[in-house]
């Protein structure tokens, strides 16, 4: 089993007590996705749409971790692999280097359909987990994991840290003339998305050096966002990233 070589991730995996979910937090995720999914259906890249259904995502229940984990390893070999909670960087990088995306099995109540301060169940896998379905992207982030994961410095790891936020978290993306979400922090949050949608934020054409000027903003919506061309863009600026971290010049 590939999490058996997990060293700082190890103490934080878990099992999805899937059978343990109650009727009303499939309610839950079943309310979120109603409230998502007419503005993701028009506002979410292709690609985002197509992983959508090829790891078997149901509008109406919680995903069962362990079949999404199967149906995507079969595409890319990536596994979602549920985690207690928030993980230390370390652990983090450890677990996308070896293509296991964590993933919490919390679901947010009620009360905060709209704001959760923790990453639940519906921002990882609703959010993230689709993209990881496309082999490029999940590459990209793969790759990502792989150069963090040998950086101690804390100040080039926060430069990086831009670079995901982002692209995985709040990246978009130009297709047919239209501006399209692939982030999680955009595709699983309502007023994110419709903030995009109104241009409430300004959107730039990504490129490396802007992003790594850009300060994240974790508490309040995004005012600045950036929108790649393609995916083998945001690949080649992971490999340009490589060669400035190795050079010792990101920026
Ligand atoms: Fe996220």
């Amino acid at each position: 089993m590939a999490t058996a070589a997990l060293v700082a991730a190890a103490p934080y995996l878990i099992e999805q007590a899937y059978e343990d979910y109650t009727a009303e937090q499939h309610e839950v995720w079943a309310e979120l996705v109603r409230r998502c999914h007419p503005q993701v259906q028009e506002h979410a890249c292709r690609e985002y749409l197509e992983g959508y259904g090829a790891v078997g995502l149901r509008n109406d229940r919680l995903p069962n971790l362990r079949e999404v984990g199967e149906r995507l390893k079969s595409r890319t070999g990536w596994v979602t692999t549920p985690v207690s909670g928030f993980l230390p960087a370390d652990a983090f990088f450890e677990m996308l280097a070896a293509r296991l995306f964590p993933t919490t099995t919390y679901v947010r109540s009620r009360q905060s359909l709209e704001y959760t301060p923790e990453p639940d169940i519906f921002h990882d896998v609703f959010g993230h987990v689709p993209m990881h379905a496309h082999r490029v992207f999940s590459d990209f982030v793969q790759h990502y994991g792989s150069v963090c994961s040998k950086i101690g410095d804390p100040q080039v790891l926060e430069l990086l840290g831009r670079l995901y936020w982002y692209t995985v978290e709040f990246g978009l993306i130009r297709q047919s003339g239209e501006i399209k979400a692939y982030g999680s922090g955009v595709i699983s949050s309502h007023r994110e998305m419709a903030n995009v949608v109104a241009r409430g934020c300004e959107i730039r054409d990504f490129n490396l050096d802007d992003v790594l000027d850009t300060k994240v903003k974790v508490d309040e919506l995004q005012k600045r966002l950036f929108a790649i061309e393609s995916f083998d863009q945001l690949y080649g600026a992971m490999q340009e990233t490589e060669r400035r971290v190795d050079a010792g010049v990101l920026r």
